[in-house]
């Protein structure tokens, strides 16, 4: 089965956790990317936000969530008073998967798989391990169905702070949407909304 475990380092904080993801070849999604997208930000953060995947901007800089769907939640954070100085973000998979409609044409995010996953769980498990947040926000169904198993609902838990077993620790966690599916939305006023409103049930249960 594909597995980002063999990559993993013995020991060591996040830079050597990175150094080593920089060389995963866990699943085959690391051919067509450009690199790998480890999480950023201080290591003892009190907050983890786990997003989905790389995007295009992304994938491009090497960073997490540098694109648009990362200026929307920057903006969101900032909205609901979440300090970006507390924050650790990341996802729960580390390379860009896309489809091209034609060669050369722009590349188009595509979900990752539930084995693709699984396979890169180890690095957010590992990351989650050393930066011991207080709290993690989920961002979207993706990430959720990642940390807590596919029969996670966004719709459902959104917006409340659940206590879960995540990788035999007990963690407690905020669910809410992918920035993406705002940008993405009918009513994008409406979803940004709901997005902040989560993310000051996440301030709140903070302070
Ligand atoms: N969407 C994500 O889930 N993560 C990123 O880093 C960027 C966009
Ligand atoms: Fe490794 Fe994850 Fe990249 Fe797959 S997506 S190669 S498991 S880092």
């Amino acid at each position: 089965a594909y597995s980002a475990e063999p990559f993993l380092p013995e020991r060591g904080g996040l830079s050597s956790l990175r150094k080593a993801a920089a060389e995963c070849r866990g699943c085959p999604l690391h051919r067509a990317a450009t690199q790998t997208v480890f999480g950023a930000g201080a290591a003892h953060a009190r907050v983890m936000l786990v997003g989905e995947q790389p995007g295009d901007q992304e994938d491009r800089q090497g960073k997490p969530f540098v694109g648009p769907a990362g200026k929307l939640l920057d903006r969101a954070l900032a909205e609901a008073r979440l300090d970006p100085a507390d924050a650790y973000v990341t996802n729960a998979v580390k390379h860009f998967k896309f489809t091209r409609a034609e060669p050369r044409k722009r590349r188009i995010h595509k979900a990752p798989s539930l084995r693709e996953m699984t396979a890169c769980g180890p690095w957010p498990a590992a990351e989650l391990a050393v930066v011991e947040p207080e709290l993690i926000v989920v961002l979207g169904a993706t990430a959720g169905k990642a940390l807590l198993g596919s029969s996670f609902r966004v719709t459902q838990v959104r917006g409340t702070v659940l206590e879960e077993e995540i990788h035999g620790r007990r963690e407690r966690l905020v669910p809410t949407v992918h920035p993406s599916a705002v940008l993405r939305a009918d009513d994008r006023e409406a979803a940004y909304r709901g997005l902040v409103s989560d993310l000051e049930v996440a301030a709140r249960a903070l302070s």
